[in-house]
């Protein structure tokens, strides 16, 4: 089981910039009632767990047959996917098939690369969108789709879509041209749906096993729901991030986690994050970061900076491989040192050195503790961070579901773009355009 050491943050080892126990209790046990209000239909993440599933298996298990598979979505649609490949299949591509591409941007280089890249007689691809409407995700679904059909293949060996059981374009194409379909439960959001058919098809396509990732992440929807603190560390993390801003003025959140596996972690707790708390002026601001690559680059203004940040370490207490340093050089002290110790030992030196020198500044910090990365304890992650994030959410007293921020620019994209029913944000944007700017 994930666990978190949060003495790093108490008042008793810190003093002022720290937090008294019994406000993180308090602040819990409200974060506790609040979920247990189940206010929110969204919640629905919490039963994933406990999805049936058949349909991902047997789309998944064909997906073994493709020597390419591509994903197209982006945001909620993309990151988890790409955690899922790269905390659980690394270096992927180089060793294994069907060879992986997720592409979550509409950057025609990249799009250039993959194409020249598979040969899309043997690639089956997974267009993800829940709404069925973001432009960026579409526009590259529309450029493969007129590959595909003029190479006369046939679309509905080549595509699945992943989408609302329901609603919109994806759906409508689905049925019209019969493209086998995953769907994304209807109260399940972008951001916290990598449980779902989302991120499980992709772990079936490289021969993983969704219902280890189910497992580990059904411990956590069991836990989120206990009453006893102690049980319950996800109420607490969410209470300690949530005190930090509102009463010590930490308005920067750096999720650091060791391992290079765990890089693309760090993007998706950010999307989470930031997506689910930015509103009426709440929130904190995550920072993306990797140990121990970032004490060689952050490492100086978090010691030394303004005092605005907590640290979030993770830590995985055993890596797969142990590399011991052999021992070489005796008479060099700078080299002889490292001699008989492993990479392991090394890297959790390292973040034990940071953690410390965090500490003897009296900066807050704080650690996620991961037995192994493995299927269930990566399920284990994202439910147990999900879970943060909505309570965190609520204590804000904030939707951490909906994302209308966003809502606006993807307006003025259609409006630029062309789309019908947006003709005024067309005008908008092309007003914008004619202002004067200061280019220097
Ligand atoms: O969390 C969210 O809701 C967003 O990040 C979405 O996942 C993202 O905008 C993509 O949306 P869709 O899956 O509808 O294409």
């Amino acid at each position: 089981m994930i666990k978190l050491d949060l003495s790093n943050v108490l008042n008793e080892v810190i003093g002022i910039k720290g937090l008294n126990f019994y406000e993180i209790e308090e602040s819990a046990t409200k974060a506790l009632t609040l979920l247990k209000g189940k206010k929110y239909s969204e919640l629905e993440f919490l039963n994933l767990p406990y999805q049936d599933l058949k349909k991902v298996k047997e789309i998944g298990g064909k997906v073994k047959d493709y020597e390419y598979f591509i994903i197209l979505g982006i945001g909620g649609s993309a990151l988890g996917p790409k955690v899922i490949l790269e905390a659980l299949s690394p270096f992927h591509n180089l060793t294994k098939k069907p060879k992986v591409f997720i592409y979550d941007n509409v950057d025609p280089t990249t799009l250039k690369h993959i194409i020249e890249i598979v040969d899309l007689k043997r690639t089956l691809i997974n267009v993800i969108s829940k709404s069925g409407s973001t432009s960026e995700t579409l526009a590259s679904f529309l450029i493969l789709w007129r590959m595909i059909r003029d190479k006369k293949l046939d679309v509905n060996e080549h595509f699945v879509f992943t989408t609302d059981p329901e609603k919109g374009n994806l759906r409508k194409l689905a049925e019209e041209y019969e493209i086998p379909t995953l769907e994304i439960p209807r109260n399940v959001g972008g951001r916290y749906s990598v449980l779902s058919p989302v991120g499980l098809l992709l772990a079936e396509a490289i021969g993983l096993n969704s219902e280890t990732l189910l497992e580990g992440a059904k411990e956590i929807s069991e836990k989120a729901f206990r009453e006893n603190i102690n049980e319950n560390p996800m109420a607490v993390l969410a209470s300690i991030l949530y005190l930090m801003d509102t009463l010590k003025g930490k308005k920067i959140v750096v999720f650091i986690p060791y391992a290079d596996r765990l890089k693309s972690l760090s993007e998706w707790f950010c999307q989470l994050w930031a997506e689910s708390l930015g509103k009426d002026g709440k929130g904190t601001t995550p920072y993306p970061s990797l140990g121990t690559t970032d004490q060689h680059s952050q490492l100086q203004l978090w010691m030394e900076g303004p005092e605005d940040k907590v640290i979030l370490f993770l830590s995985v207490e055993r890596h797969n491989f142990q590399e011991e340093i052999p021992e070489e050089f005796h008479d060099i002290e700078g080299l002889r040192f490292l001699g008989g110790h492993t990479l392991e030992e090394l890297m959790h030196t390292e973040q034990l050195a940071t953690e410390m020198a965090l500490w003897l500044n009296k900066k807050p910090n704080m650690k996620i503790i991961v037995p192994k990365i493995n299927p269930y304890t990566i399920g284990q992650t994202f439910q147990f961070l999900q879970t943060t994030t909505a309570m965190a959410g609520m204590l804000y007293g904030i939707n951490p579901f909906n994302q209308p921020g966003v809502e606006l620019g993807k307006r003025l994209t259609y409006g630029a773009m062309g789309k019908r029913g947006f003709e005024s944000e067309g005008e908008e944007v092309k007003n914008y355009l004619k202002r004067q700017r200061v280019i220097i």
